[in-house]
């Protein structure tokens, strides 16, 4: 696979006429050196003459986040603090070369350089997350790399990794072990992935398909319990497989915003059981999960 064609094809994407004039509007952006704060809200501190809360609306929806730039507080739709602080505990990455495949905005990989990686790179096929991310580093003005790839580039890339996040991508795919030994071959000799992904209680090793969609999400194929989860990973390669932590989705992570137009999580819960989608499948709840390749 030729990643450099599919660089160059999809540097296209950003003259697409959504996409063109969001790209113009950060040319312009002032520059100066600014202040960075890389807490729960990541804030860039000083000042601009120029309207910055006009700038991002453009670039809405604002998913993942939230991002403080001088006056302008971007309430995204999910607060992503409370995964990064989740899983925080669970990683180092002081001089490790680190991928974040499905990064969206970036928001966890600015948040990860509190750590002195060896290296930081974003894979997300997405011009509009890509641009909401050179938005915020010009302010920010990282090394991080985005790659306008997905997970399925992954083995074919110039570098291995020595930790790979995957978070709340694993469900969009139709060929989920196919995904995790993508995976698997984007860790060098030995490595570490950290991964989420929607699950069913149950000790059978048994996955939900939903029928079209699964929390008005349409593009979601597998759910599984968490047995079923550790078969697929073991199938991919992986020697070891530990849950981290199980969490439900709540209404304080994942809400409506100005930020965001249309429906968010209470709008995808049958409104007489919040235990149950609209669809009358179990209410999201996601698994976090650690998997190690080791030296064979
Ligand atoms: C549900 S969001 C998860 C975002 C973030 N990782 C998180 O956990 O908060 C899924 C992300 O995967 C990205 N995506 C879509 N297709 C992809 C692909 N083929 N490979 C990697 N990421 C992809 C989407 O653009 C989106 O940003």
């Amino acid at each position: 696979m030729n990643l450099e064609e599919i660089r160059i094809d999809r540097q296209k994407w950003m003259t697409w006429k959504n996409i063109k004039p969001l790209r113009d509007a950060i040319a312009v952006l002032e520059d100066a050196n600014f202040e960075v704060e890389l807490g729960d809200v990541v804030k860039i501190k000083g000042e601009s003459t120029q309207n910055i809360e006009d700038i991002a609306r453009t670039m809405m929806p604002w998913r993942k986040g939230p991002f403080e730039i001088f006056e302008c507080l971007i309430d995204t739709e999910w607060k992503s603090n409370i995964k990064y602080n989740l899983l925080r505990k669970h990683f180092n990455l002081k001089d490790k070369r680190v991928a974040d495949i499905g990064c969206n905005n970036g928001y966890y990989l600015f948040r990860m350089q509190e750590d002195s990686p060896k290296s930081l790179v974003g894979f997300d096929p997405s011009p509009l997350y890509k641009t909401q991310f050179d938005f915020v580093n010009h302010f920010v003005k990282s090394d991080i790399v985005y790659e306008l790839l997905g997970v399925e580039h992954l083995e074919f890339y110039e570098d291995k990794f020595d930790t790979i996040f995957c978070l709340g991508v694993l469900y969009h795919r139709s060929d989920p072990v196919a995904m995790l030994k993508s995976l698997f071959r984007g860790l060098d000799v030995e490595g570490e992935v950290i991964l989420d992904t929607f699950y069913i209680e149950g000790d059978d090793e048994m996955a939900l398909c939903p029928k079209s969609s699964y929390s008005k999400i349409p593009n979601i194929y597998f759910v599984p319990t968490i047995p079923a989860l550790k078969n697929w990973c073991l199938r991919a390669g992986f020697s070891s497989f530990e849950v981290l932590e199980t969490s439900v989705t709540d209404a304080d992570e994942q809400r409506k915003t100005s930020w965001i137009e249309g429906q968010s999580l209470e709008d995808f819960l049958d409104p007489n059981d919040n235990t149950k989608t609209v669809e009358g499948y179990p209410a999201p709840a996601r698994v976090y999960v650690k998997l190690i390749k080791d030296k064979k």
